[in-house]
């Protein structure tokens, strides 16, 4: 597990989106597993920069981690509402395809089958996520058992309040999720967590070392041998330094308005 420490979670987010820009370049057909939530944000911008600047994405598919049930695409918590407003609006290049499980779907049980059968056919290079306060990814939630493949999940307290932020009401927050399951993130090949704030140092510093647990889904990500966790200062606080491996705070040195070179591409 590597561990990266940002002075600012722009740098961080430049740093993301230029690890999803390698994987795009390398790859003949690349495929992106994608988040959504308020960290990936700064990840999202920077990536709309680079394809302002000549990325070609129409080679790339995107495959989405989860969904509301209930809740159609024009819905402005939706989660295809976010994916659309926050990266793909307005792009000089789309992808070729993008997908997020269909929360509005009749039958969840067959939207979640062929959801694996894509996941299944285009194997993720690279899977972003971000990372609940209780430890969930995508909408894994903690819980005596993890789900390994595409499922209709129930969320939790600590979730609804968490998400509430986003909704007018708490009461507007969807009660279930579609989400991918646990085997299809550990089965990408490179995974990138990203995570911000102090609200999150003692999560982060559970799932990376922590014991192995179903009710701290991040924990699961110890047992991937390419996972990157890029954090700021504040949601590293709870981790001993050492574990940094001896890592300075990374900074893309901005004192000025235009964002600066940031680390070396090699
Ligand atoms: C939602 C998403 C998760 C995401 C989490 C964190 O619950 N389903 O995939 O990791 O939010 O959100 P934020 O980044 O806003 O803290």
């Amino acid at each position: 597990m590597k561990i990266r420490v940002f002075d600012s979670a722009r740098s961080a987010g430049l740093y993301a989106a230029s690890l999803m820009e390698a994987v795009i370049l390398r790859e003949d057909n690349p495929v992106l597993g994608l988040a959504t939530g308020g960290t990936v944000l700064p990840c999202y911008q920077a990536f709309r920069g680079l394809v302002w600047c000549g990325l070609d994405l129409s080679r790339t598919t995107t495959i989405n981690l989860d969904e509301y049930i209930g809740l159609d695409a024009q819905h402005p918590q939706s989660y295809h509402y976010f994916m659309e407003h926050n990266l793909f609006a307005g792009l000089p290049s789309r992808p070729r395809a993008v997908h997020i499980p269909d929360g509005t779907a009749g039958d969840l049980e067959r939207e979640c089958a062929r959801y694996d059968d894509l996941i299944h056919r285009n194997p993720i290079d690279f899977q972003l996520l971000g990372i609940g306060t209780n430890g969930h990814i995508g909408f894994n939630e903690p819980s005596h058992s993890l789900l390994s493949r595409t499922h209709v999940v129930s969320l939790t307290e600590e979730t609804i309040a968490s998400n509430a932020r986003f909704f007018e009401r708490v009461e507007d927050v969807p009660r279930r999720a579609l989400t991918m399951g646990v085997q299809s993130i550990l089965q990408a090949r490179q995974i990138v967590l990203m995570a911000f704030g102090r609200a999150k140092a003692d999560v982060v510093a559970r799932a990376v070392q922590g014991e192995v647990r179903t009710d701290l889904p991040a924990t699961m990500l110890q047992l991937h041998r390419d996972v990157t966790f890029i954090l700021d200062v504040d949601s590293a606080s709870a981790l001993p330094r050492e574990v940094w491996g001896g890592h300075a705070v990374l900074s893309d040195a901005s004192d000025g308005p235009e964002p600066g070179p940031l680390l070396s591409r090699s």
